[in-house]
């Protein structure tokens, strides 16, 4: 069982991430991981914090992130019968580039297919709040140079995701609730037994 939770930066999509996966890892193997920097220490989200002003070379980082990701985590964890819970995958990619940064998303698209290599998700939840929500949660954390892209910025990734989640079948979970609660629902979706 492959499971993405996505959303906007400030979603709380760390702290469910978290929670589930300590759930799930009381039944059964699981590996939780995360997009972008889980592969090879952080070294593609360093170049990408360098490059923020050109869409196309973040883009270009954020899916080879992914596709060393895909191959040398993901695909292996899956194979070994462990459940995956990942922060973030491909669409986090098409929302932030495609309609937060206005990059071509047939672009997106063609290189998202290349880095999964046929991984798609079975299930993707989505952590979904108001953009001055989750900027006002966010307030006291110290933001990194993609983070801090501000109101109209993640105004325009979260309308994304919406059109995305017309085609994708998402999981939309009401991202004010309680984490708890949030993972129930999650564990209910997945039919942890
Ligand atoms: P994180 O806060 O979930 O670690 O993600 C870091 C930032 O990178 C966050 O602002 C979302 C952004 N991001 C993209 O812009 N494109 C992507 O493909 C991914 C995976 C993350």
């Amino acid at each position: 069982m492959f499971i993405v939770v996505e959303g906007i930066d400030g979603c709380g999509k760390s702290t469910v991430a978290s929670l589930l996966a300590a759930e799930i890892g009381k039944k059964r193997p699981v590996f939780h991981t995360f997009e972008p920097g889980h592969v090879r220490d952080g070294l593609y989200r360093q170049l990408i914090m360098e490059n923020v002003d050109n869409p196309f070379v973040v883009a270009a980082l954020f899916t080879i992130d992914r596709a060393e990701h895909v191959k040398k985590m993901i695909k292996p964890a899956l194979a070994k019968g462990e459940w995956v819970v990942c922060e973030r995958y491909a669409d986090s990619t098409l929302a932030y580039q495609g309609y937060g940064m206005g990059l071509d998303k047939e672009l997106i698209n063609r290189m998202n297919e290349e880095a999964i290599d046929g991984l798609w998700p079975d299930k993707i939840f989505y952590l979904d709040i108001e953009p001055h929500l989750a900027l006002a949660r966010l307030q006291n954390k110290e933001k990194d140079a993609l983070e801090g892209q501000g109101l109209e910025f993640l105004q325009r990734v979260r309308e994304g995701y919406e059109e995305i989640a017309r085609t994708r079948g998402y999981i939309y979970m009401d991202a004010t609730l309680p984490p708890e609660i949030i993972v129930k629902r999650i564990l209910e979706e997945v039919k942890l037994q």
